[in-house]
């Protein structure tokens, strides 16, 4: 390797350099002009190219000489490396890359190596052991989820030349049971239009784009400078592992010029036997219709001035459900996903219950802001398409306020649980219960039963089960006294915790995440102008934990206690099912079966391992305890 260097490094110094590689490849770096262009014989499959993350991006191409081959943005190294991505090479018998923006004596190309294989292994310490994270690059939204043939197919925003935002392509993996992923190649890839934003995918049982009965249509928003934000089809007629683009996109751009007109969500209305389209427009979702999926006529709009509106929205959703499940009493959810401002900072998922006659969806109460989950990292929360009666969400365990700062460098971004979506009515209004799939509960490897806990006293604690490594669940029936504070502690040998408690006085559930590990990264120095405005006024309702004020006024974002007040499972409710879900870097909370859903990533720098219960205030019941080990 170091002789390898040697050769590169002497050789970089002339104009022209014949490198050799492996046995029957060179590679040969000469520039021209700013760019340096990349020449290889009889190529790998990929050119490793090592990145560097903090560095700005170069631009990286591979030149087949025809007008669809596109720029992609890499971190090259410049004078460190922190991990490769691989770059694929194709199927010619040479290969010519070119590289923009990069100064002559940056030491990618040095290090650039040509390899048939990419290692996957992990190396992430804090990456999940039961959550879906890409083989390695960037992950944020779900996206195009689709069931069919038995396989529920995961498509993402993914970046696949580094563990940053950019480059959106639509990643893939499929699953037969929600659980175990397969990752697969990326579906459908960065264009000369733009990026490939999030969308949504169907499957076409009537043929009506006419790429044949049960093709698999997708539509996306392409993003670029240049063109704003265009919703674009493709079609996939082999399972949805290749698509191939609408010779004929955009299928639809913003009547008024919008710059934010993205996220296509795609359903069937049966009766009106034509597809929908709801697309986030700034601070409204457009509904469209059509009967081919290619021609597109607008209908209504929805949003503008609903619930709590800091900001626009982004990856909308539109789904029927029953209400109690009664099937006799449907009702129709709008998802709106909005960023930044949100309840405690950020990002997070919102939601509308009402009626929809093929032209309007009306909504009663609208007026309150309904959030999905209510911890800070939960957001682009969409459902699958084609899974019949039921309901299957899948959410970024994120949030875009620190989201490209969390502790990982081969793979960055993760899915919460897939979580099942029912509704239910409390006093005349209809809520989402988001709970976790059922699917999930394979995963239970091993339980201890700890039976019924009762703590007497104040600061006591009860019931500690170790040994747990990182992946476990909690399952406890918790009553606590009229006023007082029945909590768990999720905790390490290294003095770091994370506190789930619940708390009478004030009907909340909280998180508590400010001594859970690793939190520095969330520190800001001046917050987004909308979030300033938001905070403000979360304080001055008081709507907040001291932790959580602590964390504005402390400025970390991540640093904080996150809140839901209980009476969502009843006004006179005193005791709660609760369902933990703890990971080597996530904590989800399940309460009464979702009807509070909590979802917090954590960074303990050793793994949590201990559970114990205890009392803050006056007596705690935790009745039916059990910890269960969980593993893929
Ligand atoms: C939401 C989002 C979407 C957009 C995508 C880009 O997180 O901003 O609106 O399509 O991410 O990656």
């Amino acid at each position: 390797m170091k002789t390898y260097n040697m050769i590169l490094t002497v050789c970089l110094m002339a104009t022209n350099l014949l490198i050799p590689a492996a046995k029957a490849q060179t590679m040969h770096v000469q520039h021209k002009g700013d760019t340096a262009i990349v020449s290889i014989e009889s190529p790998t499959r990929y050119l490793l190219l090592p990145v560097q993350e903090e560095k700005q991006q170069a631009q990286v191409l591979l030149d087949t000489g025809h007008d669809t081959d596109t720029w992609m943005d890499v971190r090259l190294a410049r004078n460190g490396v922190d991990y490769y991505v691989p770059f694929a090479l194709g199927e010619g018998n040479t290969a010519t890359v070119k590289i923009l923006g990069l100064a002559k004596d940056a030491l990618a190309l040095n290090l650039l190596k040509l390899s048939d294989t990419f290692n996957t292994a992990n190396t992430d310490y804090y990456r999940p052991s039961y959550h879906f994270t890409p083989a390695y690059g960037w992950m944020n939204d779900p996206n195009g989820m689709v069931y069919k043939d038995g396989e529920y197919h995961l498509y993402y925003q993914y970046n696949p030349y580094g563990s940053k935002w950019g480059n959106m392509h639509w990643g893939h993996a499929v699953s037969r049971d929600l659980i175990h992923w397969q990752h697969l190649d990326p579906a459908i890839a960065r264009d000369t239009l733009g990026h490939i934003f999030s969308g949504s995918s169907v499957v076409d049982i009537h043929n009506t784009a006419g790429y044949g009965k049960n093709a698999i249509i997708a539509l996306y928003t392409s993003a670029s400078d240049k063109n704003g934000q265009i919703q674009c089809m493709a079609y996939s007629t082999d399972n949805g592992r290749t698509f191939t683009k609408y010779e004929s996109n955009p299928v639809l751009t913003p009547f008024d010029g919008l710059r934010a007109f993205r996220d296509p969500k795609v359903f069937w209305y049966e009766k009106g036997k034509c597809w929908y389209m709801i697309v986030s427009a700034d601070k409204e979702t457009r509904f469209y219709k059509s009967k081919n999926l290619k021609k597109w006529e607008y209908v209504s709009a929805f949003g503008n001035g609903m619930g709590q509106q800091p900001c626009q929205y982004e990856c909308p959703d539109f789904f029927q459900l029953p209400v109690n499940g009664d099937p006799n009493n449907m009702k129709w959810v709008m998802i709106m996903n909005i960023n930044p401002g949100c309840l405690f900072g950020g990002s997070a998922t919102e939601y509308f219950v009402g009626d929809f006659d093929g032209k309007n969806f009306t909504c009663a109460d609208a007026h309150e802001a309904k959030w999905m989950d209510y911890g800070k990292d939960h957001y682009a929360t969409v459902t699958f398409s084609n899974t019949g009666n039921r309901v299957l969400a899948m959410t970024w365990m994120s949030n875009w306020q620190y989201a490209d700062l969390t502790p990982f460098k081969q793979n960055r971004g993760a899915n919460g649980l897939p979580r099942e979506l029912k509704l239910f009515e409390l006093d005349n209004k209809y809520y989402i219960q988001e709970g976790v799939a059922p699917e999930v509960m394979a995963l239970r490897k091993e339980t201890k039963e700890l039976g019924n806990l009762t703590i007497e006293k104040e600061k006591d604690f009860a019931g500690i089960a170790s040994g747990m490594n990182g992946a476990f669940e909690i399952e406890a029936d918790v009553t606590a006294d009229a006023n007082g504070i029945a909590g768990i502690e999720i905790y390490n040998n290294k003095q770091e915790r994370t506190l789930v408690y619940i708390d009478m006085k004030n009907r909340r559930i909280v998180t508590d995440r400010t001594e859970s590990g690793l939190t520095d990264f969330g520190k800001y120095s001046e917050p987004h102008h909308i979030e300033k405005k938001w905070d403000k006024q979360r304080k001055e309702q008081s709507l907040l934990p001291a932790r959580m004020v602590n964390a504005i006024n402390y400025k970390n974002n991540f640093a904080l206690a996150t809140w839901a007040p209980l009476n969502l499972c009843g006004k006179d409710k005193k005791t709660f099912h609760v369902d933990i879900f703890v990971d080597k870097s996530s904590i989800e909370l399940f309460v009464d079966g979702g009807r509070i859903a909590m979802t917090n990533l954590v960074f303990p720098i050793a793994p949590y391992e201990n559970v114990k219960f205890y009392s803050q205030t006056g007596k705690s019941e935790f009745q039916n305890v059990k910890v269960h080990k969980l593993a893929l």
